[in-house]
């Protein structure tokens, strides 16, 4: 069962419908000044995050002290699990900004996901192990260096070496968390005889923030809108009061890289706005407190939960069907699918977004989602249903892009980026993820809400640029940082 609004009743009738939908409307709104106070509890966290470890918003060093700047050449290989699909690939930088890449992408089924993590780690050496079989290797390299994308929070202690601190996005292997994630790949890698080194761990955060560096010259912030969502940005490492290198002046000391990139888990913003009066963070509606509640890990990431890939689409069924068991959607009429926890792909949002037809249009893409993909009868669907659907998406989407803002704006404010880079100069984000890339209206609804949330001068200094492939050519990217980092004698 999902919930129904505070004040559910049943009903029919448009203005039983209306104020149905006012009341949707006005629980997702985020009007400027609710914008405006998520920026300054953002900001907030981001210091507690960055004085303390443990932290909801844990803000971990990345132990990456620079980024490229599209001269880099060399082949690596890349691994990427944390979205979708696991994917090997051998990535060739040339050096002018560009790659060249061969992948192979592998499913990594629920049982891996959640069962013991020596078999998810025998699972993806095995992988690396017939891609090199299926593809070969461009290196000549006898021992292949690799980047490992590991988009999960990980507590890292160097740019090799991290422990995992929780699952997030429907992975839970039960007995990984406190172990070191490169040692358990290494493991299983040398088990199986692969020349292969794991010589960086990267969350996608970063990869996606090397990555647009390669490609444009130099940024600031990296984000995924994808499967979850997060951040990572260039930080000044006089401002990451955890990290201790030693007293200033003395040997320990002369380490001291300049800057850090963090990796700010942001999912995990506001983690104990349940437990908070409202109105001082984010605002929970019973919907979101239903996915929360029915997913793996509730009270956890709560944030992403709102945003990302893997929830926006049954966030909106969760609507769907409390409207259902009011008679003010379908006549009260549901199916399976409808009924199903994640049974309204987010893609299908994106469907819908993009359909622009008459609601009567029998062969309209929401048609096509709810009645193809979702099974409601044909019958039980009214033009005034088409619409209901079509609003409710929307709705969804526009808080989305809105909430997705506010991490870009606060991390800009918290590191005075604007002064930084001048008057003339641009604050380059790189963004990769299905989100961004598929939903229509996305990212200009986001630069939107970032202009009111930062004003003319600055929102417009922003620019947003694809970092396609992030998680792959970001991890040969920090594949090469390491050696680069192992060379100079730093962190
Ligand atoms: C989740 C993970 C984070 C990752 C993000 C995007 O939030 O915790 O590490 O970067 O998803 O994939």
């Amino acid at each position: 069962p999902t919930p129904s609004s505070s004040s559910a009743s049943t009903g029919s009738g448009p203005n039983a419908l209306d104020s149905a939908l006012t009341s949707i409307r006005t629980s997702l709104a985020l009007p400027t000044t609710s914008l405006n106070l998520l920026v300054q509890r953002f900001v907030t966290l981001m210091d507690q995050g960055l004085a303390e470890k443990g932290a909801d918003m844990a803000m971990i060093p990345a132990f990456v002290t620079g980024v490229p700047d599209g001269t880099e050449t060399g082949t690596y290989l890349a691994l990427d699990l944390g979205g979708t699909n696991l994917r090997v690939c051998e990535v060739k930088l040339k050096g002018d900004g560009t790659f060249d890449i061969t992948q192979e992408k592998y499913k990594v089924s629920d049982a891996l996901k959640q069962g013991p993590v020596s078999d998810l780690m025998e699972y993806i050496a095995q992988s690396v192990d017939v891609f090199l079989t299926d593809y070969g290797s461009s290196s000549d390299q006898d021992v292949l260096n690799m980047g490992f994308t590991f988009s999960f929070p990980v507590e890292q202690t160097a740019i090799a070496k991290g422990t995992l601190i929780k699952w997030t996005k429907g992975f839970n292997c039960p007995d990984a968390p406190g172990k070191d994630v490169v040692q358990l790949l290494q493991t299983a890698l040398d088990r199986k005889h692969i020349k292969v080194k794991v010589n960086a761990l990267v969350n996608d955060t970063v990869g996606a923030l090397l990555a647009h560096s390669y490609h444009s010259g130099g940024a600031f912030i990296g984000a995924i809108y994808g499967t979850g969502t997060n951040g990572a940005y260039v930080a000044n490492v006089e401002e990451v009061k955890k990290l201790h290198f030693g007293e200033k002046g003395s040997g320990a000391d002369a380490n001291r890289p300049k800057k850090m990139l963090i990796n700010t888990e942001w999912g995990g913003f506001d983690d104990d706005a349940q437990s908070r009066p409202s109105g001082t963070g984010l605002t929970i509606t019973p919907w979101d407190n239903y996915v929360d509640r029915t997913s793996i890990r509730p009270r956890h990431h709560a944030f992403e939960k709102m945003i990302s890939g893997m929830y926006l689409g049954e966030v909106a069924r969760a609507i769907m069907v409390s409207l259902i068991d009011r008679l003010l959607l379908f006549s009260g009429w549901s199916s399976p699918a409808m009924d199903t926890q994640y049974g309204f792909d987010t893609a299908l949002i994106s469907a819908i977004q993009g359909d622009k037809t008459e609601a009567s249009d029998a062969k309209s893409a929401t048609r096509k989602a709810l009645v193809g993909t979702m099974g409601i009868k044909e019958e039980h669907v009214s033009d005034l249903d088409v619409e209901t659907v079509r609003t409710v998406c929307d709705l969804v989407a526009l808080r989305a892009a809105r909430l997705s803002a506010v991490p870009i704006a606060a991390t800009i404010q918290h590191t005075k980026q604007a002064q930084e880079v001048g008057s003339e100069g641009k604050i380059k984000v790189g963004v990769d993820g299905s989100v961004v890339e598929y939903l229509p209206g996305f990212q200009d609804r986001m630069k939107a809400a970032l202009v009111e949330m930062l004003g003319e001068k600055i929102g417009e200094k922003v620019v947003f640029g694809l970092a396609k492939d992030g998680s792959g050519v970001g991890a040969a990217l920090c594949a090469l940082q390491a050696v680069k980092q192992e060379r100079e004698g730093h962190v």
